[in-house]
C-alpha cells in the first residue's frame, strides 16, 4: 500500500467499505465491516491481522463478492485495476474470480473436490479463462505441478486429494490460485493445518510465486511472526474498523494505537514464530450492539471520557501510518 507511494502503481483500492449482515428479518445489523480503507501496490503483501470475528474473512469476501446471502455491501468501492468491482455484473465478476483474484482458504480440504483428480481440477480453470485445451492444458497443469514443487507431476496429476499429505493438498490449492496468472492473491489462514516445517516450505514457495509474478496479496493471520517474515505492510482490524495501518516495521517498533500494542503485548517476548491465537483481555464488542465513541474503549487501559463517546477518525502519523485513536491527535 499505501497512499503517496509512487514507485507501484495501486492495484487495489478499498474506500469506505461497508459489509452489513441483516439478520433476523434485518431486525438485527451486524456491521461485519462498517468503513474500511485501505490500498495495494502492484507487488505489496498486506497482512491483515485482528482477533477472530473483527471481519477479516468479510473483507475478502466482499472483494471477490461471494458474501453469504444475509451479507450486502452497504457503501463503499472496491477499484482493482482501475475497475470498480461494486459496479460489475454477476456475469462480469465471474471473470474477475479466479482469473484476476483468486483465494486460498483456510482450509485445502474445503476448496478442492474429493471426486476429481487434482490434474482436473488444476485444468478447469484454466479451460474457463484461458480456452486452454489438449496438449497446451496438460503442459501448463504440469509446469504448474513443477512450479508449486510437486514432484513426478505426470503420476500425480491423476491422483485424487485424499492421496496426497496437507502439504502437497495446500500446494495444489495454491496451483490453482496461480493458475491464471491472477493480480491479486487472497490468503486466508492460509497455513493452519500445516505443520511448522512445512508451513515454512509453503510460505516460501508463496513468497517466491509472489516476487516472481509480481503478485499483489492480502495475507490474512493471527501470527506475527508470518506478518514479520510475508508483508510489505500491516492493517490491524477490530469490529470492523481498520484500527492502524503502516508499514510492517512501523509496526513492530513504533505501533501507535492501543489496540495493536496489546495484540503485539499478547505475542511472547520478540520471538514472534509461535503458532499461536491473538489472545488478549476482555471479549470483542457485539458488531451488532457497538459501544459509542471507539469501539475498543472497554478494553482499552488508555480510554478516556470522549473515548466513550467519540469515534476517532484515522489520524496520520507518517506517509504511510495512519492510527484510529484520539491519542494520535497532534
Ligand atoms: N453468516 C453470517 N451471519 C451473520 N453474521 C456473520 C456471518 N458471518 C460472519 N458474520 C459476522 O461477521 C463478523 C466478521 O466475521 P469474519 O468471518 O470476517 O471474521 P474473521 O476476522 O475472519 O475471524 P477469524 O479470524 O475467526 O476467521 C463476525 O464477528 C460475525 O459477527
Ligand atoms: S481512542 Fe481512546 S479508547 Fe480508543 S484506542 Fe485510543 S485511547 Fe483507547
Ligand atoms: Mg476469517
Amino acid at each position: 500500500m499505501m497512499e503517496g507511494r509512487t514507485t507501484n502503481s495501486t492495484m487495489l483500492k478499498i474506500e469506505n467499505l461497508k459489509t452489513h449482515f441483516f439478520t433476523q428479518k434485518g431486525r438485527r445489523v451486524v456491521k461485519a465491516v462498517d468503513g474500511i480503507d485501505f490500498s495495494l501496490a502492484e507487488g505489496e503483501i498486506l497482512g491483515l491481522v485482528g482477533e477472530s470475528g473483527c471481519g477479516k474473512t468479510v473483507t475478502s469476501l466482499s472483494i471477490l463478492r461471494l458474501l453469504p446471502a444475509a451479507a450486502r455491501i452497504v457503501s463503499g468501492r472496491i477499484i482493482l485495476g482501475g475497475e470498480n468491482l461494486l459496479e460489475k455484473s454477476e456475469k462480469e465478476m465471474r471473470k474477475v474470480r479466479g482469473k484476476k483474484v483468486s483465494m486460498i482458504l483456510q482450509d485445502p480440504m474445503v476448496s478442492l473436490n474429493p471426486l476429481f483428480t487434482i490434474g482436473d481440477q488444476i485444468a478447469e480453470p484454466l479451460k474457463l479463462h484461458k480456452k486452454l485445451a489438449g496438449t497446451e492444458l496438460m503442459d501448463r497443469v504440469r509446469s504448474l505441478l513443477s512450479a508449486v514443487n510437486i514432484p513426478s507431476a505426470e503420476i500425480r496429476r491423476r491422483e485424487y486429494p485424499h492421496q496426497m499429505s496437507g502439504g502437497m493438498r495446500q500446494r495444489i490449492v495454491g496451483a490453482i490460485a496461480i493458475s491464471c496468472e491472477p493480480k491479486l492473491i487472497i490468503a486466508d489462514e492460509a497455513t493452519t493445518n500445516l505443520d511448522l516445517t512445512i508451513q515454512a516450505q509453503y510460505l516460501k514457495l508463496l513468497k517466491e510465486i509472489q516476487e516472481r509474478n509480481r503478485l499483489s496479496m492480502i495475507f490474512i493471520t493471527h501470527n506475527f511472526g508470518i506478518v514479520a517474515r510475508m508483508c510489505d505492510h500491516v492493517a490491524v482490524m477490530y469490529a470492523g474498523k481498520i484500527m492502524e495501518k503502516a508499514p510492517v516495521r512501523e509496526i513492530f517498533n513504533s505501533p501507535a494505537h492501543p489496540y495493536t500494542e496489546a495484540l503485539l503485548g499478547s505475542v511472547p517476548g520478540v520471538d514472534y514464530n509461535e503458532e499461536r491465537l491473538i489472545t488478549i483481555e476482555g471479549q470483542p464488542p457485539d458488531l451488532a450492539d457497538l459501544p459509542g465513541g471507539c469501539s475498543f474503549h472497554p478494553r482499552c487501559e488508555k480510554a478516556t471520557d470522549r473515548c466513550r463517546v467519540e469515534l476517532p477518525p484515522e489520524f496520520k502519523l507518517a506517509e504511510n501510518h495512519h492510527s484510529r485513536c484520539w491519542l494520535c491527535e497532534k
